[in-house]
């Protein structure tokens, strides 16, 4: 595996693997886990070539967010990337990304998606997302991007970014990787005590039976997204939200309505967790 902090190198080895075949990219913070490599095993299958990054992006955490103490692992990271077989590794330093102040860094808005939901609790945090995915795929010029559906509203708004821009990035969303408790994968799963990793399951469960009721026919939105917050407060989570939403747009759904998708934050200790199940009706 090649591993490099720059720019230029990363653009010649990209576009000469592109004379011969199509590259997939997968972007990370690092601190990989089982999720990140499902996403590294997905893109060998649909590309000759597999480049990964790892950055750890200061323009997406909020002030009072966990930047500073986020984990980085690069050594361990690096070796496990080269043990799935990933031909590149890029990973910049900030000075790299953002050789200027953030006040005078470009920015890339998708407006709407990105202000409801964890954009409603997290200020900003989107615009940051868009903002590094859109640099690093200018960086490395990939066919195509693979993203996890565990970050759901982050796919949508990245799959929206590249509509609206003409990007020419192929986007690739991959199922959630879980612990057989139903945990979803997540570095910040490193935040939770013993204690409360016995806790965080609930989320999927409560997210499961909201799943099922909808499967079954409810169209009591409101009254199954009320109950499901209790419950994750009854165990324990501190609920930000769980909404029933249309899976196209994230928009609230007319009663009817037969592609929906379930999604829910909830803090638990030190951590926020997400997670979200799609239902098709
Ligand atoms: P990070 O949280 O490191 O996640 C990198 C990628 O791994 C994302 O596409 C995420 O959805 C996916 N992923 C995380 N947990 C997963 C799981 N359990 N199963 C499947 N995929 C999973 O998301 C980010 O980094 C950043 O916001 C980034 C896109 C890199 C921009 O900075």
């Amino acid at each position: 595996m090649i591993t490099t902090g720059e720019v230029d190198s990363l653009r010649t080895q990209v576009e000469s693997w592109r004379r011969g075949g199509n590259v997939a990219f997968v972007p990370t913070m690092g601190n990989l886990h089982a999720g990140h490599l499902s996403l590294i095993e997905a893109a060998h299958k649909v590309a000759d070539r597999v480049v990964a990054s790892i950055f750890v992006n200061p323009l997406q955490f909020g002030a009072g967010e966990d930047f500073d103490n986020y984990p980085r692992t690069l050594e361990r990271d690096a070796a496990m990337l080269a043990a799935e077989g990933t031909d590149l590794l890029f990973a910049p330093s900030v000075r790299v990304m953002y050789p200027k102040a953030q006040a005078e860094q470009t920015r890339v808005e998708v407006p709407g998606l990105s202000d409801v939901l964890c954009g409603a609790c997290r200020p900003g945090h989107f615009v940051g997302v868009a903002t590094v995915v859109c640099k690093l795929f200018n960086m490395v010029q990939p066919d195509i991007a693979l993203f996890g559906n565990k970050d759901y509203q982050q796919l949508m708004v990245i799959r929206r970014m590249v509509q609206d821009l003409a990007m020419p990035v192929k986007i690739i969303g991959v199922e959630t990787m879980r612990e057989s408790s139903g945990l979803a994968m997540s570095s910040r799963n490193g935040y939770l005590s013993d204690g409360e990793r016995a806790i965080a399951p609930v989320l999927y469960r409560v997210l499961t039976g909201v799943a099922q009721a909808l499967r079954e026919g409810s169209q009591d939105f409101a009254g199954l997204q009320a109950q499901a917050a209790r419950e994750l407060d009854d165990n324990g989570l501190r609920t930000d939200y769980v909404a029933i939403r249309n899976a196209a747009d994230l928009l609230e759904p007319a009663a009817g309505e037969d592609r929906l998708v379930v999604l829910a934050a909830a803090f638990l200790g030190k951590a926020r967790l997400i997670d979200n199940i799609e239902v098709a009706r």
